[in-house]
């Protein structure tokens, strides 16, 4: 790896003049959108933040202060793993693939596109954040999440670069051209193209959309396509800081209103300026169903062709014993004449529901962790995650209303009692008043507790954003 190349890479970038110039002509495009779509302050200051410069386990992140222009967005792929065979699907057992076959390339590219797009979208939508931070911690966890979004988008252009010709150039500039919830080119899948205006929706999104994202990769990171493979390999071990930050700041917070709480003779956390519990529950509602409708329908023909064909398989699909799926069956429960009943589809067909599945247990891992912070807190509490069914806007559910425990209910009943379950007007007003920046060292705005350590052994105080 050569870190002073213009584009540090593990991929031999130099052999590869075609290429190279190909990636240096989108780099310009890339620093422009990158300016105007990215943090809208700080561009000009010292952020210590973690930089990817090879890919083994022990010296992949180097961390030191950088302005965010100067950031080394690289290229890495996980290194290949010898002899690697097709995992899954009417392929299992073939060879893997080092270039795109003719028939699954339209599917191949779309697969790449769509992953793609979401990586400068986030960023997008986070633009903002910056200028109400609730601690110097924070906002730099922030730019790292930002930055490495960058690279991802990076990894999926050069996919395209790479082995799509063309079309693949195309594509790439299409993705500088799209914006998070511009009415004309927006992002796209619906989830990224919600505004993020404040911290408690960050990390919701890290938490919740995020894993998302991981739940994608693992997916892909078995496919038969091997760069592709490779590549989103080595964009898990990033993307696990993500839901660090969505994860951990969401237990903060919860921390604090239990701190609040104990504070005030009617338990009211809002009483001294603080989230309560019952507005990230609701918050939980919002982000965790909206972030459920991106695993796709239930019943999808085109998840059974992904798999027949090998381009995306199961998360870790050596756990599962039968990697071709044709006899297999999944139980889902349908909607059928106004009620809930059981039906039993091809499990080939069902496989965005598997993936949703390992999510969702996922997820319940995480919340559990809250819950017992606020076990421990002596409060009296129980943060849930809603049914799948709950709030969807896409598949099988989305033309039926339900509540958060997924019973069916009419849709008046639904608009009558959504203010108890979704945040209301008045929550987000609620919320974004709060949202002041707080950037002296070491303080945290009131509403969020002090995280456990500080980055990569330093400090709480210490200076992770030098403005100059
Ligand atoms: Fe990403
Ligand atoms: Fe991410």
């Amino acid at each position: 790896m050569q870190l002073f190349e213009k584009i540090p890479n593990n991929v031999n970038l130099s052999q590869d003049k075609r290429l190279l110039r190909a990636l240096e002509k989108w780099q310009p495009d890339y620093m422009k959108w990158w300016s105007e779509a990215g943090p809208a302050d700080f561009q000009a200051d010292d952020i210590y933040l973690r930089t990817a410069i090879s890919v083994d386990a022990k010296g992949w992140a180097h961390f030191d202060y950088v302005k965010m222009p100067d950031y080394k967005w690289g290229i890495f792929l996980a290194p290949p793993e010898d002899q690697r065979k097709i995992g899954f699907g009417d392929f299992f057992g073939n060879p893997v693939w080092q270039e795109v076959p003719g028939e699954f390339r339209n599917a191949l590219r779309r697969i790449i596109v769509t992953q793609g797009d979401t990586e400068p979208a986030s960023v997008e939508q986070q633009r903002l954040l910056c200028n109400s931070a609730p601690s110097m911690y924070d906002c730099r966890n922030l730019f790292q999440v930002n930055v490495e979004e960058g690279r991802h988008l990076w990894a999926m252009v050069y996919l395209l670069h790479a082995y799509f010709g063309r079309d693949g150039r195309e594509e790439a500039e299409d993705l500088l051209e799209r914006r998070s919830g511009d009415v004309d080119k927006p992002r796209i899948l619906s989830t990224f193209n919600e505004p993020i205006s404040d911290w408690l929706s960050f990390y919701m999104f890290t938490m919740f959309t995020d894993r998302d994202g991981k739940y994608q990769l693992l997916a892909l990171a078995e496919s038969s396509f091997d760069p592709l493979s490779r590549t989103t390999r080595f964009m898990l071990t990033e993307e696990a800081h993500h839901m660090f930050v969505g994860e951990t700041g969401i237990g903060r917070i919860v921390k604090r209103a239990c701190e609040l709480m104990k504070k005030d003779p009617n338990e009211d956390a809002r009483k001294d300026g603080g989230l309560d519990l019952d507005t990230i529950q609701k918050y939980v509602n919002f982000w965790y169903s909206s972030s459920l409708d991106l695993f796709g329908g239930e019943i999808s023909t085109n998840a059974a062709d992904y798999f027949a064909s090998g381009l995306k398989g199961r998360e870790h699909e050596d756990k599962w014993e039968d990697h071709v799926a044709l006899t297999g069956s999944y139980r889902l429960p349908v909607m059928e004449d106004g009620k809930l009943t059981e039906r039993t589809i091809p499990m080939r067909n069902a496989m965005n529901e598997v993936l949703r599945d390992s999510y969702i247990d996922d997820n319940q891992r995480g919340v559990d962790r809250w819950n017992r912070m606020i076990a421990e807190a002596g409060v009296n509490y129980t943060i849930t995650l809603p049914s799948r069914r709950f709030n969807r806007t896409m598949g099988i559910y989305s033309g039926h209303a339900f509540d958060p425990r997924g019973n069916p209910i009419s849709r008046e009943e639904f608009e009558r009692r959504k203010g108890e379950w979704l945040p209301s007007a008045a929550d987000r007003e609620y919320v974004n008043n709060l949202m002041q920046p707080v950037l002296e060292r070491g303080k945290m705005a009131n509403w969020i507790a002090a995280p456990e350590r500080g980055i990569k052994g330093q400090p709480l105080d210490f200076e992770y954003i030098r403005r100059v």
